[in-house]
């Protein structure tokens, strides 16, 4: 949540910070703002709403400030106080003039001290307070970096802060505790600060990620890292990143979403080499990593996650069941954190996320490995906090995924459930091995089949588009589905919500009659998911129920189904004949674009819907 990023260097800051804070907006864009030393004058620049608020007001002085060489931004993902322009960062109290990423959990009792001297902060903000602890300690004496070690002494929780001061120009100061912050040495002198590597990326693939407990001290003399309990220097190494700068730029497409969604096909290529042994045959040969021995040694497995990745644990359940007959526990980390959980001695707790970075994720992963509990990461983003906290990490590799609404993450998180199912299934289950390897003769292909399916004029997008033309101005959706597809049916519904604001639900199809199916009139949308497979039969009479009281049926089936079709108002076919543990890979990019296409329809903000965040750092 928010988005930060700083420099001090001989690049001309202010371009620096606008390209940065695009990269980040997706953590949060509901407010901006720069501040910056332009001579040994500070500017503060910000504004409520999008980055281009901002851009507007610099404008005006642009060439005025092309000599400033200092400077911090922040988006922000409103937590405390209303995303108005007083409440963006940065905050300038006195000398100090920062931005900050997480929460100050004691902020009622600074404000209640700083009102008891007649103290009052301008903003609603808990960011804001840190500047007045800041500026007691540059009052009382002491140099800058010595005061924001000592102010963050007297803040409780999570809180990434980077900072300024008017006593010393030259200077940034950041503070990780919590919040993730990398820093990297700029080649051409100077040193970059940022939530995550991306805006770092333009200038080096060598990153730092800060370690909690770090404070990073960048100015003429370049980068020192030094430990904030002590002030002693430390070393940290850099890691080399492999995402190249271009993949963050839209390719031609208009919105990342849709490029997102049609990249997938390389992102399950790329996830596929990065998690099997390519140079084996045989089915599904993990490539050796420390995770892997510890997956095969649970006896059951706890599925931890939030959002579109709990979907991909849903998923993941039903494919480990049953190729590996291994138990399988899928929990919502914001209830199971709060819970008191039973867990058992040969159980291991795996978190999924894409960022790595959700606070209640990362929660139950700390929880559990205090009570001895083996933990497990599967996430997409390298140096993440999850990746750094469970005992042992699986990443995903869809590269960088800009658009908010999680798609080729979610399709690659996908894709690691099943080669663990897969992989798991051929050691503890030789009674379906014959299964196992025909599943991962196809499963090779799968990138293959689905760019073709994919094709931009092909017979599955342009049926998308012909029904979303029809269907926009439905009262409502209900997306149903059974086995595989139910998880799939609430990826669907959950796209539409958070893209295109159009109510809609997901449902096992067989729980429709008991109750949800009084909401069904000739204004409702029924999106059907039957795919041949276990299940097809079963949820067909429930699309028959639905459409004897007046739904209109979108129907999402086997191209060659000639009988469903027969049944549906509108008729997306995805490819035939393949395992139906494949099939969630093809049903879930029709979810994302028809979700796309009504959203483009309705003229939201596609890449970044209201009220959401890519990375979600609070609880
Ligand atoms: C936010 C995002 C969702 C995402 C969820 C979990 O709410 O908007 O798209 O699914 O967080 O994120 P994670 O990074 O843990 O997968």
């Amino acid at each position: 949540m928010c988005g930060i990023v700083g420099y001090v260097g001989s690049r001309p800051v202010v371009d620096l910070l606008i390209g940065g804070l695009r990269r980040l907006e997706y953590r949060g864009y509901d407010s901006t703002g720069v501040a910056f030393f332009s001579g040994q004058t500070l500017q503060v620049r910000k504004s409520e709403g999008k980055l281009e608020n901002v851009e507007k007001l610099l404008q005006a002085d642009a060439t005025r400030f092309a000599d400033a060489r200092s400077g911090i931004g922040h988006t922000r993902w409103a937590t405390h106080g209303k995303p108005t322009t007083q409440n963006a960062h940065p905050h300038e109290v006195g000398d100090v003039v920062l931005v900050h990423n997480g929460i100050i959990e004691n902020y009622q009792d600074i404000k209640a001290e700083l009102a008891r001297h007649g103290r009052h902060p301008r903003s609603e903000t808990d960011s804001e307070l840190f500047g007045f602890l800041v500026q007691d300690e540059l009052d009382a004496g002491r140099e800058f970096v010595e005061a924001m070690r000592r102010a963050f002494g007297k803040i409780r929780g999570q809180a990434s802060i980077v900072a300024m001061c008017r006593r010393e120009p030259g200077r940034v100061v950041g503070v990780r505790n919590g919040s993730p912050l990398v820093v990297a040495r700029d080649p051409s002198g100077g040193v970059l600060f940022a939530s995550d590597a991306q805006p770092v990326l333009e200038y080096t693939r060598d990153v730092i990620f800060l370690e909690n407990g770090d404070v990073a001290v960048g100015d003429d003399s370049g980068l020192r890292i030094l430990e904030l309990a002590t002030g002693r220097e430390v070393r940290r190494e850099a890691t080399r990143l492999d995402w190249s700068p271009e993949r963050l730029d839209k390719g031609g497409y208009p919105h990342y979403m849709l490029k997102e969604i049609h990249e997938q096909p390389v992102a399950l290529i790329d996830t596929l080499n990065a998690l099997l042994d390519r140079a084996k045959t045989d089915a599904f040969p993990m490539a050796p990593q420390p995770g892997v021995e510890l997956l095969a040694k649970a006896r059951e497995l706890v599925l931890v996650a939030c959002g579109t990745s709990y979907h991909a644990a849903l998923l993941g359940k039903y494919w480990i069941e049953s190729l590996a007959r291994l138990p399988v526990q899928v929990e919502l980390a914001s209830e199971f954190r709060y819970r008191d959980p039973v867990v058992g001695a040969d159980s291991v707790v795996l978190g999924i996320s894409q960022s790595g970075e959700t606070a209640d994720t990362l929660a139950v992963i700390r929880d559990m490995r205090a009570r001895g509990v083996p933990t497990l990461g599967v996430t997409n983003v390298r140096g993440s906090t999850l990746a750094r906290e469970a005992q042992a990490v699986f990443y995903t590799s869809a590269g960088p995924e800009i658009g908010v609404a999680a798609t080729k993450t979610f399709l690659s998180q996908c894709l690691a459930m099943l080669l663990f199912a897969g992989s798991l299934g051929v050691k503890r289950n030789p009674a379906h091995r014959a299964r196992v390897e025909a599943l991962f003769h196809q499963l090779v292909k799968l990138p293959h089949l689905l760019e073709s399916a994919l094709e931009d004029q092909g017979p599955l997008t342009q049926a998308i588009r012909n029904a979303c033309g029809s269907v926009q101005e439905a009262k409502g959706f209900f997306f149903i589905g059974r086995g595989t597809s139910y998880p799939v049916a609430l990826e669907g519904a959950l796209k539409l919500k958070e893209i295109a604001y159009i109510h809609a639900e997901g449902y096992a199809a067989g729980e429709l009659k008991h109750g949800p199916i009084a909401m069904i009139d000739d204004q409702m949308i029924v999106v059907v998911l039957a795919p041949r497979d276990a299940w097809r039969d079963k949820t067909i009479s429930n699309l028959e129920e639905v459409k004897s009281r007046g739904a209109r049926i979108l129907g999402v089936g086997a191209s060659a189904d000639e009988s469903l079709r027969s049944l549906c108002d509108f008729w997306v076919p995805v490819p035939d004949a393949m395992d139906e543990s494949l099939l969630p890979f093809v049903l879930t990019p029709v979810m994302q674009l028809l979700s796309y296409e009504l959203a483009c329809l309705k003229g939201t903000d596609v890449d970044k819907p209201r009220n959401l965040a890519k990375s979600v750092t609070v609880e």
